[in-house]
């Protein structure tokens, strides 16, 4: 089969572009399926370095059809400004699709993400702010504006003149805010119409066409498990599914069609916003991997929170999305330690568990139980074959795969395309 799917198996910021650029090499079309520009996704080739919010990380392959697929939230404005800046840098992008499906995310809902984080004070979500909750919030309340709703310039001006009075009393009533102008949004909306009109497509048509052809196809994950909105550690999450039943649901592609299931772990955990995380180093080992793993977000600039590997979170992404592979990044960034703690439990009113709990409060009670292992000096960003990983990293990464009951497909030991050790090819 020749749907691939690359996921987040714990909080985000696993480097999911980079290996979706990595395969994107070899696709015939990437398609994102949720989320919108909180994702930050990065990607080094020939030095160069870019960050993808809501563009797919297959853009830099020219040959890859680039879909916006409809499960996506789309702020049209920040997608211009991305493309331009990407054209800069010698990218046309003219191989970008914008699924006629896929929700507008209108300036209403960025404004509205940042009301409801203030009016929520210390029990904040810690959300990026971009309007991705209220803009998926209107989708499922049956209230939002579609791409393909651009199209008819008529129909596009009548529902938003509905949905803008409603939206200007909640934001005056409820929050006290600033109401927006109906005739200067249609502005600016009939400003960026001809730019994207040509890139709206039938993506589901699209996409299972080329499934059918035999194509190669990648779906590309943001977010991740501990972020879904079923299984992460909820109210903590974003509004959508970043797993790959998320991919049936987000592009419109059947199960069936679902071929490798590639799960992407950091050798430790990083996590933004609020919530819980059991192995969250408050102390100078939580600020040398911070240092060293250069963990700020990509899309806000936050200081990542960052603690040691909790397999079992990773283990219950691997369970949910039936993940084939799964491959382990930023090993390189754990030389130098004498002892790495593994989380491989949970201590909760004194019962070990293995498993995630679905309540925040005994989330936030429970203490990790640790395996230790030994740690390894060598600098090893330019090891590119397995047996030449000193003992004691291999015996971590096959540590994480018996835990796990996945095979890992890959090492990466850096951040350009180049760095990685392959362990089972990934086309
Ligand atoms: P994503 O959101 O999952 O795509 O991940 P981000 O791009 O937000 O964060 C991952 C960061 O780690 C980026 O800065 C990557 O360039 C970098 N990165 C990815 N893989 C590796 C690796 O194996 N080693 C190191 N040192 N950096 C990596
Ligand atoms: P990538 O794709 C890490 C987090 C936010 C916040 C919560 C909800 O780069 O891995 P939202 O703006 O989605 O309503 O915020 O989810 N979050 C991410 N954390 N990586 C991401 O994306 C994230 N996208 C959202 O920090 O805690
Ligand atoms: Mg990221």
């Amino acid at each position: 089969m020749a749907g691939y799917v690359v996921v987040g198996s714990q909080w985000g910021d696993e480097g999911k572009g980079k290996i979706v650029d990595l395969l994107g090499t070899h696709m015939d079309m990437v398609v994102r399926f949720q989320g919108g520009n909180n994702a930050g996704h990065t990607v080094v080739v020939n030095g160069q370095t870019v960050i993808l919010h809501l563009l797919p990380s297959g853009i830099m392959n020219e040959n890859a059809l680039c879909i916006i697929g409809p499960g996506v939230v789309v702020n049209p404005f920040v997608l211009l400004e991305e493309i331009r800046s990407l054209q800069e840098k010698g990218f046309s992008c003219s191989n970008v699709r914008i699924s006629d499906r896929a929700h507008l995310l209108m300036p209403y809902h960025k404004y509205i993400d940042a009301l409801e984080e203030a009016d929520a004070g210390a029990g904040k979500i810690g959300t990026t702010k971009n309007g991705i909750g209220p803009c998926y919030a209107d989708k499922y309340n049956r209230i939002g504006l579609r791409v393909c709703d651009l199209k008819d310039w008529d129909v596009f001006q009548e529902k938003l003149r509905v949905i803008l009075a409603k939206k200007n009393r909640q934001i005056v009533k409820l929050y006290d805010g600033k109401p927006f102008d109906y005739e200067e949004m249609l502005d600016q909306f009939k400003a960026i119409r001809p730019m994207i009109l040509p890139m709206i497509i039938d993506a589901v048509d699209k996409v299972n066409k080329a499934l059918d052809e035999g194509k190669n196809v990648l779906f590309e994950g943001a977010q991740a498990n501990m972020l879904d909105i079923n299984y992460g550690t909820y109210p903590y999450v974003t509004s959508s599914s970043p797993t790959a039943a998320g991919v049936c649901e987000g592009a419109g592609v059947s199960p069936k069609k679902l071929g490798r299931i590639i799960g992407i772990a950091k050798a430790y955990s990083t996590r933004v916003g609020e919530g819980p995380f059991v192995t969250e180093l408050n102390d100078e080992t939580g600020e040398q991997l911070r240092k060293t793993g250069n963990e700020y977000g990509a899309t806000t600039g936050r200081p990542r929170r960052c603690g040691w590997l909790d397999l079992p979170v990773v283990r219950q992404a691997v369970i949910i999305n039936g993940m084939t592979d799964l491959a382990i990044t930023k090993i390189d960034i754990l030389s130098g330690y004498d002892t790495l703690p593994v989380c491989v439990g949970y201590e909760i009113n004194g019962k070990v568990y293995d498993t995630v709990p679905a309540s925040i409060s005994d989330y936030e009670k429970a203490v990790p139980v640790y395996k230790n292992f030994k740690g390894w000096k060598e600098d090893i960003s330019n090891v590119r074959r397995y047996e030449d990983l000193p003992r004691e990293c291999r015996d971590y990464v096959e540590f994480i795969q018996d835990y796990c009951g996945v095979r890992i497909c890959l090492v990466s030991t850096g951040p350009d395309r180049e760095s990685n050790i392959i362990l089972n090819p990934l086309i």
